[in-house]
């Protein structure tokens, strides 16, 4: 895959002086390239703005490449020992938790970290919180009308027979989003992963196709493929404002499952210290104030960061009980459940 590089004319002008600048004083050391190979887990869009502006504000290279959660695991286990990364930046927690649990990740708790609610990062240090979004449905309301159907504002609407093959999600091998959802039914079944399947198993018939990454299904519904997308809520907010005001945000009654987007150090990082100043950065108001500008209205981690007001608004929707590090923990063989017990990973 094609990386996307930010080159800026501030970095132009440092390169052109022959050194890469430490805003606080330092130089990158001589193992550290003045650049920063981000594995970036959040909109394209996104992933494209921020290393954009890292590089504007600290005269540092980045380039990135978008992966979904499961894929970007996939790839920094792939690449073990010869690491092609050096952050990991954006997506669900629990994909961090588990990249951690494999030594994947190395923990660094940033200066600019003390400024972040306890909630939203890891206790070890493996991964930092740069923002929160809640999973929904992103409902088709004509669509919905033809089938005789309401706006769904239970999981238990999703089973309706009424709905079969009318409903987008992503894989949760692959997806991060997906991932969200089946740790939600685990958390609803009170900790159980058979009866968390069997909720998944029983929504199969519904599930027109599971996507790779986590915010497709919002276009299949705009596009009319689907009634409904189980995604998180901000990326259908995205989709109503590129053209598809129609489209409508709902959450289950029962309560519904959350992501803290991370960022994070890859063990084995080649570029070292611009990694963590990467880190530093994405923490700060400057870097969590970026989304909104490019549609992505998730809730910021820094309590001085403006919220947005298309964000939603966490306090009024029934939240689940989402520990990240235990869902991460869980990840790799639930997963490997689902592969087997409800549907194979779509091929790339
Ligand atoms: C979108 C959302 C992010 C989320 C990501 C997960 O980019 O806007 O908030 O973290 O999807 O991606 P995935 O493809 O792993 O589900």
């Amino acid at each position: 895959m094609e990386r996307t590089v930010a080159l800026t004319a501030a970095m132009v002008v440092l390169a052109g002086a022959g050194c890469a600048r430490e805003p606080g004083g330092g130089t990158p050391d001589a193992e550290d390239g003045g650049i920063v190979h981000v594995v970036c887990g959040a909109t394209e869009e996104w992933c494209a703005a921020t290393t954009a502006r890292f590089s504007g504000t600290t005269g540092l290279r980045a380039d990135f490449v978008r992966l979904s959660s499961g894929e970007a695991l996939a790839r920094l286990k792939a690449g073990r020992g010869s690491v092609e990364f050096d952050v990991w930046y954006g997506g669900p927690a629990d994909g961090f938790a588990a990249a951690g649990a494999e030594d994947l990740l190395t923990a660094y708790v940033s200066p600019n970290a003390g400024a972040i609610p306890a909630r939203y990062k890891d206790p070890g240090g493996i991964w930092t919180g740069v923002y929160v979004g809640a999973l929904g449905f992103c409902s088709n309301p004509e669509l919905l009308t033809e089938l005789g159907l309401g706006v769904p504002d239970s999981w238990a609407d999703l089973l309706d027979p009424k709905l079969a093959k009318d409903i987008g999600i992503a894989h949760p091998s692959t997806s991060g989003t997906a991932y969200t959802a089946l740790w939600t039914q685990v958390v609803l079944a009170g900790g159980s992963t058979d009866r968390a399947l069997e909720y998944m198993r029983k929504l199969h018939p519904n599930v027109l196709q599971y996507t790779k990454s986590g915010a497709a299904p919002a276009q299949m519904t705009a596009r009319g493929e689907v009634a409904v997308g189980i995604i998180f809520s901000h990326d259908c907010v995205a989709a109503k404002e590129a053209g598809f005001p129609d489209l409508t945000v709902s959450f289950p009654a029962e309560g519904t499952g959350y992501e803290t987007g991370g960022v994070a150090l890859v063990n084995g990082a080649k570029n070292p210290v611009s990694a963590r100043r990467f880190v530093d950065w994405a923490l700060t108001v400057e870097a969590q104030e970026i989304g909104p500008t490019v549609k992505s209205y998730q809730f910021p981690t820094n309590p001085d960061a403006k919220v947005s007001d298309k964000v939603v608004d966490l306090s009024a929707i029934p939240l689940v009980e989402y520990d990240a590090v235990e869902a991460g923990a869980a990840k790799t063989a639930l997963n490997r459940r689902f592969d087997g017990e409800v549907a194979q990973a779509p091929k790339s």
